[in-house]
């Protein structure tokens, strides 16, 4: 197999583009996807502060390294989820990441320690106030990423959700008639009212293949094991389910995402309206002043919930 591009010898093939690389053309072909994705979706220009969540997973740890190539300036958020073993290994790819590569860009690394604020990880805590643990953990996660984009005054927040994440989620937001959500799920989603960061996913044109051998060929050393929390979940299944279509058409969700994405942009309320709605809505919290439906933001009642329960 030679590389369609070059003729020498390919190290991957690709059959949903029909092509076959070696590594210099392949690490081509990631980084203008990557571009491709900045670009078509208005994510930011090349001025912009960047804040990239990294969980020492391949995605995201990619994507820190394909934003720096491309001459971006991109900081990191870690999450330390207090997960035993799994958070002190995930930390450590992060921080070997900083230390071997980010840093030579000038890029740093901010850490939020979820037992620092919450006096437990997030299993004890999701236990403490009778919550399942990934909710849990989605609403800390979301909740800190944008805190740390606003505080630190970022222009945008990214994260690395590649095709296949984005391709199993709209698959469930169909399967469940999920309107609302599927509303809100494009790879860019615009700061509506003061005190949301903007949100981005450069990665949704590379699937989970193409962004693990990204991460092999060029030396990349990420935590391999998922989350032990997310074994058996919904969304692993989704993917399974997808991966086996695909094994027999080849670009079955790159047709899926991308054709639902064209026929969003068609119909899609421009970005004045959704932000109109969002202001009709969105209001302070009285707690901690990000912006809530409610009086007081669901992180906040979660965490004034677990100090009133946990044991003294
Ligand atoms: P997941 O929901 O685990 O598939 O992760 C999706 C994206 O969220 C990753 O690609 C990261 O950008 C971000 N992310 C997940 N976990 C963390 C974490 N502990 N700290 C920072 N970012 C994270
Ligand atoms: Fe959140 Fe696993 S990463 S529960
Ligand atoms: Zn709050």
């Amino acid at each position: 197999m030679n590389c369609t591009k070059c003729k020498t010898k390919a190290v991957i093939g690709l059959p949903r583009h029909n092509a076959a690389f070696c590594k210099g053309c392949f690490n081509g072909f990631v980084h203008d996807q990557v571009a491709r994705a900045i670009k078509s979706e208005w994510m930011f220009g090349k001025e912009a502060k960047i804040l990239v969540a990294v969980s020492g997973g391949k995605d995201s740890l990619a994507l820190w390294d394909i934003l720096l190539k491309l001459g971006y300036k991109a900081d990191a958020l870690y999450v330390n989820l207090g997960i035993g073993a799994y958070s002190e290994q995930s930390h450590a790819k992060v921080t070997k990441f900083t230390e071997s590569v980010a840093a030579s860009h000038g890029a740093t690394l901010h850490v939020h320690t979820v037992e620092q604020e919450a006096g437990a990880g997030i299993k004890e805590l999701a236990q403490l106030i009778h919550r399942p643990t990934c909710s849990t953990c989605g609403t800390i996660k979301r909740y800190q990423f944008n805190r740390v984009a606003i505080e630190q005054q970022y222009d945008v927040m990214a994260t690395g959700h590649n095709l296949d994440d984005e391709a199993a989620r709209l698959l469930g937001n169909v399967l469940h008639w999920q309107e609302e959500y599927l509303d809100k799920q494009g790879p860019s989603l615009p700061a509506s009212v003061a005190g949301f960061a903007k949100k981005v996913k450069p990665l949704y044109r590379l699937s989970e293949r193409e962004l693990a051998a990204y991460a092999v060929l060029n030396r990349i050393d990420y935590i391999v094991e998922e989350c032990p929390m997310a074994k058996g979940s919904k969304m692993i299944q989704y993917k399974e389910v997808l991966n086996r279509l695909e094994t027999e058409s080849p670009g079955t969700k790159q047709t899926f995402y991308w054709g639902f994405l064209d026929k969003q942009s068609k119909k899609q309320p421009t970005a004045t309206t959704m932000a109109e709605k969002d202001r009709a809505v969105l209001h302070p919290c009285t707690s901690c002043s990000q912006p809530t439906t409610a009086e007081v933001c669901s992180y906040c009642k979660m965490m004034a919930r677990a100090k009133t329960v946990a044991p003294h």
